[in-house]
Formats: structure tokens, sequence, C-alpha cells
């Protein structure tokens, strides 16, 4: 008898008649409970070749039950089986088909002896990120703001730890949909010990899923958020290019000390575009300058703005967005103070990060 997880999950269920998958499982569940001198001799007979408690079996090997059909072929491909159980967690199909797909990219003849070198593990690495993210998301579905828009920070709070120097590492964000570009809370993390102080409030205005918010609460945080197309119950519907000019509900001048500006990338806001020339950077900034002008009148003299951003690598091509974003920074009116670029262990993310001080008193330095 084989004693890879699919053949033998399937021997046993093989022991029971039917077509329901459900209630052959439970037979096999109601036999594996019984004293083993009561098992069938078919039962016996798969189990004796397979070399494995029958508490495993329990717990572990009737779990694929559950699992998805991409998962199953995984596993078949040789994705040890722990392995696939943490990634048959993730809900979104679309992220466990991302997850998974280094190994369904591998030749079909590929056996379980000739995955290459750390494939497991990476794919085991992603899938923690991933029902991280997608926990995280729906954490985020049950937090809503006050009628004025702003969300408490947590009480207690946690102290954020930063990161040291100018160049970040964290774990990538595997679980974020496509088009959505959310930075990974450890850079917010990061950003929130670096630039606001304890109680500070922040004001997002690109917020999409509201990451930051939701993250910097956790450390002391207030936070008002704002998008053109929402994606959270707390973030309020608002253009970034016309806030101060008819400020919604909780927005005012100086409410804030730090300011973030976080757009579609280049690439994405490239894509939401009807013309398709190649090279439309200088109408990317006065976008994105535009949003900076629009909104820069929340944050107090002497505080900060960060503008996020990543430069764009396509084929035979690169656009170097950022050096564009701080030339939109400078025309406001605000002095890059820092830059940071965090990068993603493996180096599958890049985010730069410019940092402005607005003018007039106050405000620490950037670090
Ligand atoms: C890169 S995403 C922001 C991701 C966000 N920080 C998060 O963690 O989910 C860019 C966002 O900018 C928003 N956006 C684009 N133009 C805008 C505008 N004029 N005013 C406000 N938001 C805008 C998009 O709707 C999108 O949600």
């Amino acid at each position: 008898m084989s004693r890879k997880p699919l053949a033998l999950y399937q021997a046993l269920l093989a022991t029971q008649s039917g077509d329901d998958e459900a209630a052959r499982v439970r037979g096999v569940r109601r036999i594996l409970q019984g004293e083993r001198s009561t098992w069938p001799d078919a039962v016996r007979t798969v189990l004796d070749g397979a070399g494995v408690g029958d508490g495993y079996l329990l717990r572990g090997l009737l779990s694929i039950a559950t699992f998805a059909t991409d998962v199953r072929d995984a596993l078949e491909r040789g994705l040890p089986f722990v392995v696939a159980r943490r990634v048959n967690r993730i809900a979104d199909p679309a992220v466990r088909a991302e997850v998974l797909a280094p190994l369904v990219a591998l030749p079909a003849e590929t056996g379980a002896a000739l995955l290459p070198r750390g494939l497991s593990r990476r794919i085991e690495a992603d899938a923690v990120a991933a029902i991280s993210a997608e926990r995280s998301a729906s954490m985020r579905a049950h937090i809503t703001a006050g009628p004025d828009g702003w969300l408490d920070a947590d009480d207690p709070a946690a102290s954020p730890r930063r990161l040291p120097g100018h160049v970040w590492l964290f774990s990538p964000n595997r679980g974020a949909p496509r088009g959505e570009e959310p930075l990974a809370p450890r850079v917010v993390e990061a950003l929130v010990a670096r630039l606001l102080p304890r109680g500070g409030a922040l004001v997002d205005v690109t917020a999409g899923t509201g990451t930051i918010a939701s993250v910097a609460r956790r450390f002391g945080v207030r936070s008002w958020s704002g998008d053109i197309a929402p994606a959270a119950p707390f973030v309020r519907r608002a253009d970034a290019r016309t806030l101060m000019t008819s400020p919604p509900r909780g927005v005012s001048a100086g409410c804030a000390d730090l300011l973030v500006v976080h757009p579609p990338t280049y690439a994405v806001w490239r894509r939401s575009r009807s013309s398709a020339h190649d090279d439309q950077l200088d109408l990317y900034r006065d976008d994105v300058g535009a949003m900076i002008a629009g909104s820069l009148g929340v944050v107090r003299p002497g505080r900060h703005v960060v503008v996020v951003s990543r430069p764009v690598r396509a084929t035979g091509a690169v656009w170097l967005s950022t050096s564009h974003l701080a030339e939109a920074l400078g025309d406001a009116g605000v002095r890059v103070v820092g830059y940071v670029v965090a990068v993603a262990s493996g180096g599958s993310e890049d985010w730069h990060l410019l940092i402005g001080r607005t003018q007039g008193a106050g405000g620490g330095a950037p670090g």
C-alpha cells in the first residue's frame, strides 16, 4: 500500500460503498473510533500496510475531505500533507492559486522527491501570510468609525517597533487581492514608530481597504480614512484632490500629524486610463500632485506627509515614478526629508516611501 496521503485516503474511502464522499468519510471515521478488533478486514488491510496510527488518520488524513481540488492536486504532486492542509485554509481561490503557482508551474512529471529545494517551505510561508491577511481583512469588516469618520485608537495601545535605517525588510503581502496594493502591516508599524507621537492623528486619503488605519490604531493612533472608492466600512468616500475645498465631516485644517497619500502605482493608474500612451509619467505626477495639494491642508505645520510609490519595471522599460512624486511634493511646498525603501524578503515587492515635512514650527526629524 502506498503511504502517499491522497492514495491512502482514497484506499480507505474505497472500503465504503456509495457515491457520497462525506458519507464515506463518516463511515471510516466511525470504524476508526471503534476498537481495532471490530474493524472490517478491508480497513485493517489498508492500514496494516500504511504504517500510520489511527489517531493520525482521524485527526489529519480524513481532513482531505475538506480539501479544494487544487489542494488535492498539489498533494498529488508531492506537496507535504501539513503544508497542503495549511494552504487549504486560504479561503480565496485566487490567492490560493497564487500561492500554489510555483508548484503548478513545474513540469507535470516532477515527482515529490524532485521538488526544488525550499519550495514547500516557501509555499508554507506564503500560505501563513495569506491566512493572516484574510483574517485581518475580515476583522476590518467589523471596524466602524465615529459619525465624524474618525477611528479611535485601541486602548491599551501597543508600542510600535521601529525598523532601522533607510531600507526596511518585511514579510510579503500574499493575501492582497490584485489591484489593491496594500502596504504591509510591518511597514505601517515602522512608519508610525518613526513619524507619529503617541496619541497622534493620521489622515489617509487613499485608504482603499483601510490597512494603514487598522494597523495604526493598534499603536495608539487616531485616524480618518477616505478614498474615492472606499473598500472598508470605516473609509469615507472622498476625493483627495478636493478634500480641503469641500471638507467632509471630521476633516479640518491642521487635524493631522501625518498625511498618507498612497496612490495607485503608475502601472495600475495607467491601466485605468483610456489613452494608451507609453510614457504618461508627467500626467501621473500631476494627478498625484493634485491629491497631495488637495489634502495637504490637514497636516499641522512642521509635521509629515508620506507618499508611497513603486517604480515600474515592464518588459523593456522602467519608469522611476518615485522621483516624479518627489517633484510633486516640492511643487506643493513640502520639503522631502526622508526616503525609505521597504522590500519584501525574497524581493517580491518594494515600496518607496517619500517623507516630506510641511513648513512651520514643530515636528521631529524622521530619523
Ligand atoms: C494603492 S491603493 C491604496 C491601498 C491602501 N493603502 C490599502 O492599504 O488598502 C490606491 C487607492 O487610491 C484610491 N484613489 C485613486 N484616486 C483617488 C483620489 N483622487 N482620491 C482618493 N482616493 C483615490 C484608489 O481607489 C485606491 O484605493
